[in-house]
């Protein structure tokens, strides 16, 4: 029994994809888990760009294999869209792709109640449109339908259009135009044959793949504090982003995790409406953002941007387990004077070193800042922890002094060979 989980410790994009497809190489099956295209994975591989949204980004290695999880929401659409970027790239997919019969769909609808709930909202989530509220919530609400229906086309017909009408009823309230019926479905129709053959019980084959002692990689989406229970609440996604989703999202007991990763960058970002404890002001945020093209892989908004949260970072380490950590991005600190690291906080003048669980607190908190001088050089040469400067190792060693995990990997630029380990 094999598996390790990569996992983000912020608020996603951290740069998991990039570290999944440098684990990837010994790997044989690469798992989703949870989520769904509102993930965007970058790896970078020479000159070649890749974005993952929905396929795991072991896909870009030619002998593993992938698995979409149950716990994922799936949008045939854009799964087939997927696929066929990929494999217009040279990628062979179709022949190396799983899906799980219980991962839930993503339907056309799902996408228009969220932007319609959105749109009532002053868009105060800043979600990524991608119908992932409104599809989880089908399959809590037990109307959902799953990816075992693409093989039961008249029952699936049924069911779609049944719950097309609910969401008609829902936007006759506020006089938003209803949705054609048969128009939406033909639409949706056409990517069912493409996806139904990937549709199998992926349960069954994580086991039996754990079983055969092969090597196992399970690929987190989003970040800790995007999780629906554990995150900055209703600041969040929808579904569990952190180590339990692997158990539940897969299908697989906790024993078989034989190793945590959890990744950060060596500052912090996140997409989307909700407290940010460490952001930095417009100008400084704007220089950052344009060193680490901060910027959403799967919208293209504009990432906000702040130091490092050792408070928050901390508690994402406990949560998940983390036995060794990963940090991304060091080479975006290179140009700075100056670097500060989130110890604390404070709240009405009462010091805190934990998590407020209630957003208008974490909202209030003032954070108690650690100053370091920075290194003005490059680093995305360096492939040795002796190789770095000094003032880089004061900063990542007490980095991983204050979040209580180990340094494994460093990188320090977006490709596959701009990362080594410690
Ligand atoms: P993910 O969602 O966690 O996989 O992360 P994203 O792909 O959304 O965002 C990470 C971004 O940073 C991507 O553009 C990566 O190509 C890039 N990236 C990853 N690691 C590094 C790094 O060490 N340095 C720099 N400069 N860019 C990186
Ligand atoms: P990866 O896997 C960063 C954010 C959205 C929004 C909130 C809810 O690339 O790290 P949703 O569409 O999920 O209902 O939006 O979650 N969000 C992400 N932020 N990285 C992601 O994925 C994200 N996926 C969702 O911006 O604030
Ligand atoms: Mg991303």
């Amino acid at each position: 029994m094999a598996a390790k989980v990569v996992l983000g410790l912020q608020w996603g994009d951290e740069g998991k994809g990039k570290i999944i497809d440098i684990l990837a190489e010994d790997a044989d099956v690469i798992v989703r888990f949870q989520g769904g295209n509102n993930a965007g994975h970058t790896v970078e591989i020479g000159d070649d760009q890749f974005i993952l949204h929905l396929i795991p980004s072991g896909i870009l290695r030619p002998n593993s294999s992938c698995i979409i999880g149950n716990g994922v929401v799936v949008d045939p659409i854009g799964l087939v869209a997927e696929i066929e970027g990929l494999e217009s790239r040279g990628i062979s997919v179709r022949d190396r792709l799983q899906l799980s019969s219980r991962a839930h769909l993503v339907l056309r609808f799902h996408k228009e109640l969220d932007a319609w709930k959105e749109s009532r909202n002053n868009g105060k989530i800043g979600t990524t449109l991608r119908g992932i509220g409104p599809a989880y919530a089908d399959k809590a609400n037990r109307i959902g339908i799953r990816a075992s229906s693409l093989k039961n086309k008249s029952k699936l017909e049924q069911q779609y259009k049944s719950n097309l009408a609910e969401i008609n009823t829902l936007f006759a309230t506020d006089n938003t135009p209803p949705l054609d019926a048969n128009e939406e479905w033909a639409i949706f129709e056409k990517s069912v044959a493409e996806v139904a053959p990937l549709v199998t019980d992926t349960t069954m084959s994580v086991n039996e793949a754990l079983q055969e002692k092969k090597s196992v990689l399970f690929e987190g989406a989003q970040g800790t504090w995007l999780d629906i229970d554990h995150g900055t609440y209703p600041f969040v996604t929808s579904s569990n982003t952190t180590i339990g989703g692997v158990c539940t999202g897969a299908g697989v007991a906790p024993q078989c995790i034989e190793k945590v990763i959890g990744v950060a960058k060596a500052y912090t970002t996140r997409v989307g409406g909700g407290a940010f404890p460490t952001e930095l002001s417009a100008v400084e945020a704007d220089a950052l953002r344009k060193a680490g093209n901060e910027f959403g892989a799967t919208t293209g908004r504009p990432r906000r941007c702040g130091w490092f949260d050792a408070v928050a970072t901390r508690y994402a380490v406990m949560l998940n387990g983390v036995d060794a950590l990963v940090v991304t991005k060091l080479d975006v600190l290179d140009h700075l004077e100056s670097i500060r690291i989130c110890t604390g906080y404070r709240i009405n003048g009462v010091e805190i070193n934990t998590m407020p669980a209630d957003i208008d607190d974490l909202e209030n908190v003032v954070p108690i800042y650690e100053d370091f001088s920075g290194w003005q050089c490059s680093t995305t040469d360096v492939r040795e922890w002796n190789a770095l400067p000094e003032n880089a190792k004061n900063y990542l060693e007490r980095l991983s002094e204050l979040v209580g995990a180990r340094i494994e990997m460093i990188s320090i630029g977006p490709r596959r060979r701009q990362a080594f380990t410690i």
